[in-house]
């Protein structure tokens, strides 16, 4: 049996540890997980096996093929596309496959007003409290109610909006967009879904009918200074490889691409089979942590296609073939990627398909 070069264990106990976490934050309302882009890299159907199994209310995902996959694999459970349809043909396949149509533009509520009137849509209406990505303004909240009536038989599932800076706990926009929202809802009949993983953890007013946890269902925080040990979460996944290769390098000579690191002494220097073709950022510097005998040790010099070169200074008894964690218990995929400029989402969705998984 040949040994994968790198590995992603994927921890589904986790996944389904952090529902609980979802649940206990927002206990009135329901959930329906953000599993798009490959449930953030750790498999959308295997997370959305267990978490249907946990009894999750729905599922969100962006795109069509993203709930034929869930529903090819089986997974009846409620499923909403985030940015609707874009054609005809997806209206009536997402209606074939009873998947709910997110409408945001004036365009989608036309395509789907020109099916046949016997078609049956499951649909919910996303409204731009502020945010000014997607949604309708809104003032159009009436317009909505009279296209509705028009279609008895669509059936409304609720009224979406999205915060824009719900991880920043003294920014005043995620107030200002509630009670936006809330005003333009006034009197109106239907359920509402307000908050992602950081407007359910940091704001009770986002809680509302639904939440739309994604990042923390796979155990990272959305609050920045934070990791979801903090939270109570668990991280779901570890991504190792190995040590394919050490050496001792003298004092003066330079390791890798670019000769970026030069030895301040002659040293014990290792060679990781990872890189940036397997989903690890070229922007990681010298420094940047990865685990080793649960000892962290810094990459030195720059990550290339393959292999990235780490300082063994520190573990002198690190040889060939020894495991090394690039993210996961015990090195937060928030902290690399604070490193790598970025966000644990980034780095959960850019693993490659290099990369072998392994679910536990
Ligand atoms: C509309 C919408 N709702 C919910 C989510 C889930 O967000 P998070 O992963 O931050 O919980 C996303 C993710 O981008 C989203 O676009």
């Amino acid at each position: 049996m040949p040994i994968p070069r790198v590995t992603a264990t994927v921890d589904l106990a986790a996944v389904r540890h952090n529902l609980c976490c979802v649940r206990a934050f927002a206990p009135q309302s329901k959930v329906m997980a953000a599993i798009k882009a490959d449930a953030y890299g750790h498999g959308a159907v295997p997370v959305a096996t267990t978490l249907a199994e946990a009894g999750v209310d729905a599922f969100a995902v962006a795109c069509l093929e993203e709930a034929v996959t869930l529903r090819d694999a089986g997974i009846a459970t409620r499923i909403a596309l985030l940015e609707g349809v874009l054609s005809r043909d997806e209206a009536e396949e997402a209606a074939r496959l009873t998947l709910e149509i997110v409408i945001h533009d004036r365009w989608q509520l036309d395509l789907l007003a020109s099916l046949p009137a016997e078609t049956r849509l499951a649909v919910w209406f996303k409204l731009d409290s502020g945010m000014h990505r997607l949604g309708f303004p809104l003032t159009a909240v009436p317009m909505l109610c009279e296209a509705l009536a028009a279609h008895p038989n669509w059936t409304l599932q609720g009224w979406i909006t999205h915060l824009a800076c719900a991880d920043d706990v003294d920014s005043p926009m995620t107030v200002r967009q509630i009670a936006a929202f809330e005003t333009a809802m006034a009197g109106i009949a239907g359920e509402r879904s307000i908050g992602n993983s950081a407007g359910l953890i940091a704001w009770p007013q986002a809680r509302a009918n639904w939440v739309r946890p994604g990042l923390m269902l796979y155990g990272a925080s959305p609050m920045p200074g934070k990791v979801g040990r903090d939270l109570g979460l668990k991280p779901a996944m570890n991504v190792a490889s190995r040590l394919i290769a050490v050496h001792e390098v003298a004092v003066g000579e330079s390791i890798g691409y670019g000769a970026t690191f030069v030895c301040p002494e002659t040293m014990r220097v290792g060679v990781v089979a990872v890189g940036y073709a397997d989903g690890v950022h070229r922007i990681l510097p010298t420094g940047a942590p990865v685990l080793i005998h649960d000892t962290r040790v810094p990459i030195i010099g720059r990550v290339s296609m393959d292999m990235i070169t780490v300082d063994l200074r520190a573990l002198p008894q690190a040889a060939v073939g020894d495991p090394v964690l690039l993210w996961g218990d015990g090195l937060p995929a928030e902290e690399v990627a604070n490193w790598a400029g970025t966000l644990a989402y980034e780095l959960f969705c850019g693993l490659t398909n290099r990369v072998h998984y392994r679910y536990v």
